[in-house]
């Protein structure tokens, strides 16, 4: 097992659902998961994020609750980030019998100056939302290529709908102001989900998304302020 200053390799451990080897721009997010390892406390429960950014985290806290014997209780995002936590023998969590002290999580663009995100290229931005909502803080952990002057620079927006509801959610979406709509497939509640263009972003749109019947979730995060961005040239401690 490596320590948490080395760099991870999945060659570790065969178990992992993702090929750690293969992860883009891997060195600067262990230098990001570093930062959030010394917020780890006995006794925590601690909201997991989804994404490679969040599973190179899970990785270097199983393996500090591993070396240091800690209890700690994880509320993942997804099926992978679960995996992750039972192999370190963290405890799996929710959100009905477990209060979150904390949580982190990527992000595929992040505005810093209004705290807003896109999230959802994993499409586990429900769970994740869910999550943000429920802890007191929540550390958003993005390397330099998600920093973006506005929302939708680079990426569209992940929008989760129930099945059914494809074809009118895609309507109601246009006269939102979206310019292209393209189906991505499944997410792990078998919901449909939309990656959406929108050439603007405000504030109520995240609103409007949501109100739409049959829209689970978007990945829409512009009303949240119990999030602090983390950046990798940020001193953060
Ligand atoms: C998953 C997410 C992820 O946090 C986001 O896609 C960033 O992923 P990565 O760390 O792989 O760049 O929102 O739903």
């Amino acid at each position: 097992m490596s320590n948490n200053n080395s760099s991870l390799s999945s060659s570790q451990n065969s178990s992992f659902t993702i090929d750690l080897d293969k992860i883009e721009n891997k060195e600067a997010k262990e230098a990001l998961a570093q930062k959030v390892l010394n917020k780890v406390k006995d006794g925590q429960t601690i909201g997991f994020g989804s994404g490679t950014t969040s599973y190179i985290t899970a990785v270097k806290i199983g393996e500090k609750v591993q070396k240091e014997h800690l209890n700690i209780t994880a509320v993942p995002t997804s099926n992978e980030i679960q995996k992750v936590c039972e192999h370190y023998g963290i405890k799996i969590g929710n959100l009905i019998e477990n209060e979150l002290d904390w949580a982190f999580d990527g992000a595929d663009e992040a505005e810093f100056t209004n705290k807003w995100l896109i999230k959802g290229k994993g499409k586990a931005m429900f769970k994740e939302k869910l999550n943000i909502i429920a802890s007191p803080i929540t550390y958003i952990l993005v390397d330099n290529t998600k920093m973006v002057d506005y929302l939708g620079q680079k990426c569209k927006v992940p929008i989760e709908v129930f099945p059914q509801a494809l074809k009118y959610v895609s309507k109601e979406l246009e006269k939102l102001g979206a310019t292209e709509i393209t189906y991505r497939g499944f997410t792990e509640n078998n919901n449909g989900i939309l990656d959406v263009k929108f050439d603007k972003i405000e504030k109520r749109l995240e609103k409007q998304v949501k109100s739409i019947t049959g829209v689970i979730e978007s990945g829409l995060f512009l009303e949240y302020k119990n999030i602090e961005i983390i950046s990798e040239t940020d001193d953060f401690k």
